[in-house]
Order: C-alpha cells, then structure tokens, then sequence
C-alpha cells in the first residue's frame, strides 16, 4: 500500500510546492496563526470498541482514547486520533490538549438526543447565566476548556449535532437550561478546525470563548433555515481569530462577533479583538456577517473581506443595546456581494435582550470607526438602516462605494444618531452621512 500511494503523494507535493513558488496572485490566509505540528501517534477509535454503525453507544470509546491522549508518554508531540468511516453515535465528550481528531470521508460523530440526562456546566462569567434560560447550561456536544495544540481536521466528515429535539424543546417553550452547542472552546489556545462539516448544532455552532489564536478554513456549516439560534461561528471575548474559505448556511447569523452581554461582560471586561473573516458564502435568515449583539466587553479590530450572500436578511448588521456598555470600533468591512436580501446593511442601538432587569441604564455603548465599502448588491429592499443612540450617537462612520439595486424602486437609506460620511453610494445615502462638511473625511482617514 505504502508504495503504490508514494507516487500521488509525491506529485501532489510537487504541484502544492510549484503552486506556492510560481503564482503571485495566491489568496492571503489564516496560515500561520496557530503552529502545525505533526503528530507523531496515531489511535484509532475502532481500537476503543466504537462501532459506526448508527446503533451503538460509543461515549466510553471516546472518552478512553481521549483519555489515552491526555496521559500519552510524548503528551506534546501530540495524538491524531482517526475516525474512520461510519456513524458513531456518542453522547457528550471532552477533547484534551495536543490532539488532532480526525475524520475520514463518510465518518460521523453524532449526538444521541437524549436531552434528559445530557451534562450540565456553569454559565459563562461574561454571561452571568445560561443565554436563553437562567441559572447552568448544558454542556456543549464537544467540549473543550483549558486547552491547548488541539487540531479538528480530515475529509470532510461530519460532527452532526441531530438539533431537532432542542429546537422543538424552544418552539414548545419546555427548555429547563440553555441548548448545548455543537464545538465549545472555553480558555483555551493554538485551535485549527478545518475540512469538516458541521451541522444541526441543538444552538450555536462553533464557539471559541476567553480564546486566542483560532483558526477556521474550509468548513462547512448547516442547519435548516428555521432552526433557532443555530449561529454559524461565534468568537467570544476571543483574540487573534481568523475565519476563511467556508460556507454557512443555518437557521441564524452565519458568523456573529461577541463578548459577553450587560453587567456581567463589562464586570468580565474581556474583549474580541483581532479578529480576520474573509471568503464566506451562504445565506442566512437574519446576518451574514454580525457584530453582537453581546458586545459589553468591546469588541476591536475586525476586518471582513469577500463575503457572498443570497436570500438573506441583513449583509452585515453591528448590533448592540442600551445597559450593554463597550465599545466597537475598528471594524473594516470590505468586498460584500449580496443578491436576494431584505437589508444590506444595519447598525442598530436597540437589538438584543437583556440577562435580567440589574443592567445599568447608563452604560451606554460606544460605536466609532466602521468602515464599510466595495458593496454590491442586487434584490436588495432596504439598502441601510443605520440608527445610533440619541445619548450616544454612533460616529467616524464611512460608506464607500456601495450600489444597491431593489426589485421595484430603489432601496432606501434610514438613518439617526449617526456621524459620518458617503463617497459613492448609490442610491444616496442619508443627510447624515452625506453632509458637505463630513463627505469624505472618515473615509480618508480610516482608508
Ligand atoms: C518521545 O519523543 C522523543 C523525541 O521526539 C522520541 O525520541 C521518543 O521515541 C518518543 N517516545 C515515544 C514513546 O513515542
Ligand atoms: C468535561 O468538562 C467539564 C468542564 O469543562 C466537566 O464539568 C465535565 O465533568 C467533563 N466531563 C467529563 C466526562 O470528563
Ligand atoms: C485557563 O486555562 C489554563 C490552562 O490552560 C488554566 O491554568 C487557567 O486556570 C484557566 N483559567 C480559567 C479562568 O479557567
Ligand atoms: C472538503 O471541503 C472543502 C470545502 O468545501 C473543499 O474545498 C475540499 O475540496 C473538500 N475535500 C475533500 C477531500 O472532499
Ligand atoms: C488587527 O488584527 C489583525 C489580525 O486580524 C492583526 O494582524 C493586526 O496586527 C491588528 N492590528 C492592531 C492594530 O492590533
Ligand atoms: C477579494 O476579492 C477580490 C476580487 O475578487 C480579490 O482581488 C481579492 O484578492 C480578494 N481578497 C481576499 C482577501 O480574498
Ligand atoms: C453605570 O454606567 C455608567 C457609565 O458607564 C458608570 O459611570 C456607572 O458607574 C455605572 N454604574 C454602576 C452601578 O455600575
Ligand atoms: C466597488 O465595489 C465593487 C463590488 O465589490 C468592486 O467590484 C469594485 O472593484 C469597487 N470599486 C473600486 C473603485 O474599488
């Protein structure tokens, strides 16, 4: 076997190799950002007992090969644990650090829907409770806190969170704690998660929270349309994150910045900063692209590049609430196709719930420094519905060559309490961002 496969692995070597050499026009990427290191083990999860037959209860083969990894000799080299084909059902389980969990073509890890005996954990401090309902929350499908070196990788198998219950557990109105989420990781570093297909999450998909250096490529994200909640990949108080080449597709924002929400996030005071998104397609019933509307510990420093959307809500919508505090700023949007969506671009002061009636009236949030351009859209019904805070106002906003088409009529601009500046957008822009002594200077400055 070993000699017949030399052959292609050398040519595809060679043409990787004269690809990276020869082509100057090669794309940016996250590579770089979290260390890749070779895994000099490997386990199988057959050699655990799992069995992917869709049947069996695999929980105890996951958990004693992870546990295997966490107490292996060499801990720091690392242990690729290989999933190979076929359905392994599991309930719950933990990662540890240094390991890769690998997925072959045709493998996948699903979640037993047993929403009564599912684990529970402690609520997030920047939270201060569940999301959706008070006190703990389950914990998610796969968990990871603490950690470090940990690699999701393969051929594209499949983490299939089978949401279905959990969503009729919403609808009916019966949840006791907040829906686990498919992929957690909590405090943890060096994350890469790539050629996998995540899906039917019970909530949000992926979610790296009080992380930094997370990478994400070349993923594929689903959920049905009406699934509640089921956000695509949400980075929470998180830094040095970098998110490309994927689609998304669920029942919520396809990609929504965070850091936690009213008294509890600015106590946590913990920020999503450095944050790289580029090279995103699919479509949402409510953003592609969001910024909060948990944004009490600040978020800075986000760049969004090529993002292509249809039959979708909102393009890019920067959320954010009275009693919510922190600031956004630095957020650069640019290279937006949209085709088919109710409104291309929405910041608001007025979106999102609050944890409890204890948030402070006067921790208003600050929104500054957002710069949106390169933006095409056709289908569009409303082309901006830009609205600040009347105490504090949203400024050093620029838009700059956006073009907007509708069905009938052209889409229209709805702004208040907002600074700042239009160059080429068409239809016009509102009198707010397009007054004579404003035009053009955010935009220069932040160019
Ligand atoms: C541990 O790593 C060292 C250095 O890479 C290597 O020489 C040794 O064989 C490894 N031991 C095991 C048990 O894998
Ligand atoms: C998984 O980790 C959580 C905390 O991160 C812990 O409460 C739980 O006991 C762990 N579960 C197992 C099976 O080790
Ligand atoms: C975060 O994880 C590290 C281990 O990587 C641990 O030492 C530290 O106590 C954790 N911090 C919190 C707040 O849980
Ligand atoms: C896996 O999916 C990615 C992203 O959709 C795609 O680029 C890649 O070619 C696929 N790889 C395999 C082995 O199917
Ligand atoms: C902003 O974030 C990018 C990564 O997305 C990073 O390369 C850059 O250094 C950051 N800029 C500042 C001023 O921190
Ligand atoms: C974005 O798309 C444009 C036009 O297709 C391309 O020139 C540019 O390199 C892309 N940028 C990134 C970061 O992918
Ligand atoms: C409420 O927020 C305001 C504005 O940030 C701050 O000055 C004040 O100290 C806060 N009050 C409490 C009780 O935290
Ligand atoms: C304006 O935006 C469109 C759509 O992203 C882009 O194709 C075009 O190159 C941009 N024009 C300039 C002058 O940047």
């Amino acid at each position: 076997m070993g000699i017949s496969r030399l052959p292609i692995y050398v040519f595809v070597f060679f043409l990787l190799s004269a690809h990276h050499h020869l082509s100057l026009g090669d794309p940016i990427t996250c590579s770089g950002i979290v260390p890749t290191k070779h895994r000099s083990q490997m386990l199988s999860i057959s050699d655990f007992g799992a069995v992917g037959d869709g049947a069996t209860l695999n929980t105890n083969a996951f958990n004693a090969a992870i546990d295997r990894i966490r107490n292996a000799k060499n801990v720091s080299e690392g242990t690729l644990l290989y999933v190979p084909r076929g359905v392994y059902l599991t309930q719950s389980f933990n990662l540890t650090s240094h390991m890769t969990l690998y997925l072959a073509h045709g493998a996948v890890i699903k979640a037993l829907q047993d929403t009564e005996k599912w684990p529970l954990i402690d609520p997030l401090p920047s939270y201060g409770r569940g999301r959706e309902r008070p006190g703990q929350r389950y914990i998610s499908f796969i968990h990871g806190d603490g950690l470090t070196d940990v690699v999701i990788t393969g051929k594209n198998g499949t983490i299939d969170g089978a949401g279905e219950p959990w969503w009729n557990m919403w609808r009916h109105g019966t949840l006791k704690f907040t829906r686990p989420g498919l992929v957690e990781f909590k405090n943890s570093t060096d994350i890469l998660i790539s050629h996998v297909v995540l899906q039917n999450s019970p909530f949000w998909t992926l979610h790296p929270v009080y992380c930094s250096g997370v990478v994400v490529h070349h993923v594929t994200i689903l959920a049905p349309t009406d699934s509640p909640n089921t956000d695509g990949i949400d980075p929470d108080s998180s830094s040095n994150v970098c998110i490309e080449d994927s689609y998304i597709s669920t029942g919520d924002d396809l990609v929504a910045v965070k850091s936690g929400w009213d008294e509890y996030g600015i106590a946590y005071n913990r920020p999503s900063r450095d944050i790289t998104i580029r090279r995103i397609t699919g479509s949402s019933p409510f953003a592609g692209i969001a910024i909060g509307s948990e944004t009490s510990g600040g978020i800075q420093n986000v760049t969004v590049e090529n993002i292509t959307l249809y039959n979708s809500g909102i393009g890019v919508h920067i959320k954010t609430n009275i009693g919510r505090g922190g600031s956004i700023q630095g957020i650069t949007v640019s290279g937006v196709h949209l085709e088919k969506v109710r409104t291309g671009i929405k910041i608001s002061g007025d979106t999102g719930d609050h944890p409890d009636d204890k948030f402070n009236v006067s921790a208003l949030p600050v929104v500054r420094g957002i710069t949106i351009k390169n933006v095409w859209g056709i289908k569009v019904e409303r082309a901006g519905m830009v609205q600040g805070l009347k105490d504090a106002p949203f400024t050093n906003l620029c838009f700059s060559n956006v073009t907007f088409t509708g069905t009938k009529g052209s889409p229209i601009w709805k702004c208040s309490d907002v600074v700042g500046a239009a160059e080429k957008v068409n239809p016009t822009a509102c009198p707010e961002l397009t007054s004579t002594s404003q035009q053009g200077g955010y935009c220069e400055n932040q160019a």
